[in-house]
């Protein structure tokens, strides 16, 4: 793959926030809840038990560990390109004596795999990292069977709102913070993104499945998730004084909007089940 040196620079950024929040990361429950609801989707498109498996931006292993559980018989792959990602994975996999899982660290657009072809490829809130997402979701379909599946989730529009739009205003009215352009330019949050991008391969079935995740947290708990994921992208640039008058804006703000100092997280996901 060409590889510019924007992306490049994107892609450091990506993996330095993974490796700051990766001690944290599975405090976040949405995540572990919505590894659950993958499983249960794989369980459901009779993947055989000794299946050939990549888990693309496997991260701390959440999705790998519960097909590993359910298919102990299969060969999983994940990949990941943050290695203290990785590093929480190997040591929850050991934990729990896995033995079928194989983590690579990597960037999912340069794979150097030898694995393959696959019977099925996941990626779990993945795509929208990279910035080549067309190229590779192209790509690593091209290395799945005939018939296999290409599993992946994202989330909706209405994904943490309304609380991250202000965190995102405040950010850039305040202190010039924004998203990479290339990154804000990826739309994967809707079901027409999801067939728009399905389309490229021309599957011979594609299957949406919208899940609501919902749950309350406190103010000081969804600052935590904001800190513990790919959020936490956007606090880094602050000054430690920065970080902290941002904390106090935002915080007012949120004790405002808030019923009862209450955050209704919703976490809402879509879930693309394509059959090659
Ligand atoms: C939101 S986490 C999702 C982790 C896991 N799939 C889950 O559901 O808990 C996104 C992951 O994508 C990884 N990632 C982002 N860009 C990547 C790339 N180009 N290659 C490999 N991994 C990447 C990050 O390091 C991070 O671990």
């Amino acid at each position: 793959m060409q590889n510019n040196s924007d992306d490049n620079k994107i892609k450091e950024f990506i993996s330095s926030t993974f490796n700051e929040v990766a001690k944290n990361y599975d405090k976040n429950e949405h995540f572990l809840i919505s590894a659950k609801e993958l499983v249960k989707i794989v369980n459901k498109h009779d993947i055989k038990n000794n299946a050939s498996i990549l888990d693309l931006s496997t991260g701390t292993a959440n999705i790998a560990i519960e097909i590993a559980k359910q298919y102990p018989n299969s060969s999983i792959h994940g990949i990941d390109i943050s290695l203290n990602m990785l590093e929480i994975a190997k040591m929850k996999i050991k934990e729990q004596n896995i033995n079928n899982i194989h983590l690579y660290h990597q960037d999912v657009e340069n794979l150097e795999l030898s694995a393959g072809p696959f019977d099925l490829v996941t990626c779990a809130y993945g795509l929208f990292f990279y910035p080549n997402m067309e190229k590779v979701f192209c790509d690593v379909s091209m290395r799945i069977k005939k018939g296999g599946r290409f599993i992946f989730s994202s989330f909706t529009q209405d994904a943490f709102q309304p609380y991250t739009k202000t965190f995102l205003e405040m950010l850039k009215n305040n202190y010039n913070i924004k998203m990479p352009e290339k990154l804000d330019a990826i739309a994967l949050n809707s079901e027409e993104d999801i067939r728009k991008l399905s389309s490229l391969i021309k599957p011979s079935n594609l299957e949406i499945k919208y899940v609501k995740i919902r749950l309350n947290l406190s103010i000081e708990q969804w600052w935590d998730l904001i800190n513990s994921s790919g959020f936490k992208a956007f606090l880094s640039p602050l000054s430690k004084k920065e970080h902290r008058n941002f904390k106090e804006e935002y915080f007012s703000h949120l004790e405002r909007v808030t019923l009862n100092k209450t955050v209704k997280l919703n976490a809402d996901t879509l879930f693309a089940i394509i059959t090659i």
